[in-house]
């Protein structure tokens, strides 16, 4: 892990109130996997106090890109920096996704801004899988199909992509999760990855079914982001029949074996 201040190269507008950081971070663009986060100062004084965590959307060549919704006091303070300005930050942090098996049929299911952290997991599958692409499923979700960070990259990828709109812009009408379960049905899954905000999570548990191990990236506000803290715990079972504990999101996730956590 490395905490130190790199240089932004871009914090361009990708859709509404969504922005794409490119950062100069040679150091951890060459560390970086899928599913872990960097965790960013987001101004030069105390305000906020607090870092924030933001999962690495993608690294490559000593660059490391992010991918952010602008929620709040932080994220609205990166927004305004711009190219050449200076960012504290440490990472690469967590443990992320476990990389499939060629051959393994696999679904990737994003929420809203939880797409951020699949688009690196896509490329390093894409690599593995190469020209058997089609064995990757990809399903997205927004309110409305302008809403859907990345989709252009994931398709030019060469990923089959479904898109599921609230209002009824994308290919399906109605939550990514309905999306998923009509779909997942003909897919004989052993792979899913997940990431988005805690109600899909908690309805992709009840459509997932038993067979295929499944990933999600959970998120949970922190303070240190190291494992000190213990302002990020959540709730995880302990072994068959024990109850429940507490994991670090930080350290033992953010990504999690979706049947351990306690949702
Ligand atoms: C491991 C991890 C990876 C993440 N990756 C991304 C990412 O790639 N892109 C992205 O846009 N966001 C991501 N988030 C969420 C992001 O950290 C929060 O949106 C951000 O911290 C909000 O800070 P703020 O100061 O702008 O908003 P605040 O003023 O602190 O809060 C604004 C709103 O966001 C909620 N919020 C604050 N912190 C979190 C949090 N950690 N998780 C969920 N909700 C929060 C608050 O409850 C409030 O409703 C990630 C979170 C975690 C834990
Ligand atoms: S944020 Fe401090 S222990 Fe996770």
């Amino acid at each position: 892990m490395f905490n130190k201040k790199y240089t932004i190269v871009k914090n361009e507008e990708v859709i509404p109130g969504h922005r794409l950081m490119c950062l100069n971070a040679p150091e951890i663009a060459s560390r970086a996997a899928p599913g872990q986060f960097l965790h960013l100062r987001c101004g030069d004084g105390q305000d906020p106090i607090l870092r924030r965590p933001l999962s690495i959307h993608f690294a490559d060549r000593g660059r490391v890109y992010i991918l952010y919704r602008i929620a709040g006091r932080g994220t609205s303070r990166l927004a305004l920096m711009a190219r050449g300005d200076i960012v504290d930050v440490m990472g690469p942090l967590g443990r992320g996704f476990t990389l499939p098996a060629p051959g393994e049929r696999v679904a990737v299911v994003g929420g809203g801004i939880g797409a951020a952290p699949l688009f690196f997991l896509l490329k390093k599958i894409g690599k593995i899988y190469g020209k058997k692409k089609d064995m990757v499923r990809v399903f997205l979700g927004a309110s409305t199909l302008a809403m859907v960070p990345g989709a252009a990259q994931i398709r030019k990828m060469g990923f089959p992509l479904d898109i599921a709109a609230d209002d009824g812009s994308g290919d399906f009408k109605g939550t990514v999760v309905d999306m998923f379960r009509k779909e997942a049905k003909n897919l004989a899954l052993d792979r899913v990855y997940a990431c988005g905000p805690p109600p899909m999570i908690r309805a992709l548990a009840g459509a997932v079914g038993p067979d295929p191990a499944v990933e999600v990236s959970v998120e949970e506000r922190m303070g240190c982001g190291v494992g000190a803290c213990l302002s990020c715990a959540c709730k995880v079972r302990a072994g068959e029949g024990e109850g429940f504990g507490y994991a670090r999101v930080c350290t033992d996730g953010p990504v999690f074996d979706l049947r351990k956590l306690v949702l």
